[in-house]
């Protein structure tokens, strides 16, 4: 057995490679977890479906924004029969997600997304502060 040497120290090798990502990790503070964001404690149904608000939200922002400032509609009929001012600011980040920071910008940062929606719109709790 005079190969036992250079076995273990392959296996050893082979181990610490495997395992980079924990201890990389580890070492950099981060984690590997999803962008895990924070959602609104005061409602619990979107004006769509989850489904629908995962994979289409954007599509339904841009229809609002069109419905409002190229049709003049303003009201948005949803699924359940519930409705709602077509509002970016003024519903979705007032009535529902208060906290933009945990859970818009948490989730397009992980995603790396760059939303310019916010060269004009701005969020209205950082709106508040400064209003002070
Ligand atoms: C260049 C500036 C600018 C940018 C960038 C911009 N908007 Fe707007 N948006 C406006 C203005 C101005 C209005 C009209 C406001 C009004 O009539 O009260 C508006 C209205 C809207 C409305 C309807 C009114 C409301 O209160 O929300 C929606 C929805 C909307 N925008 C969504 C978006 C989305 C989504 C993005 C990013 C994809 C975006 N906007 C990017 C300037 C901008
Ligand atoms: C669970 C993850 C997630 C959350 C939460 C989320 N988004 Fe997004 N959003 C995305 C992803 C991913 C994209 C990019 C999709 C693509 O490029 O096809 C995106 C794209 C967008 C776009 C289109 C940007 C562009 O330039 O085309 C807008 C507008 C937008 N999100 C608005 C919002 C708003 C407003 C919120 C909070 C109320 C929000 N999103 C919350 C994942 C999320």
């Amino acid at each position: 057995m005079r190969d036992r040497g250079v076995i273990y120290t392959g296996l050893l090798v082979f181990l610490g490679i495997i395992t980079f990502p924990m201890w990389h990790d580890w070492a950099a503070g981060t984690t590997s977890r999803g962008p895990d964001p924070v959602l609104p404690a005061q409602e619990k149904q979107c004006v769509a479906p989850l489904s629908t608000m995962r994979t289409s939200h954007m599509q339904l922002l841009m229809d609002w924004r069109d419905g409002v400032v190229r049709r003049n509609v303003h009201t948005y009929t949803a699924f359940n029969g519930r409705n709602f001012n077509m509002s970016l600011t003024g519903t979705c980040l007032t009535g529902c997600h208060t906290n933009k920071a945990d859970f818009c910008d948490r989730c397009h940062n992980y995603a790396g997304v760059a939303v310019y929606c916010w060269d004009c719109h701005v969020d209205p709790k950082l709106a508040r502060r400064s209003a002070k």
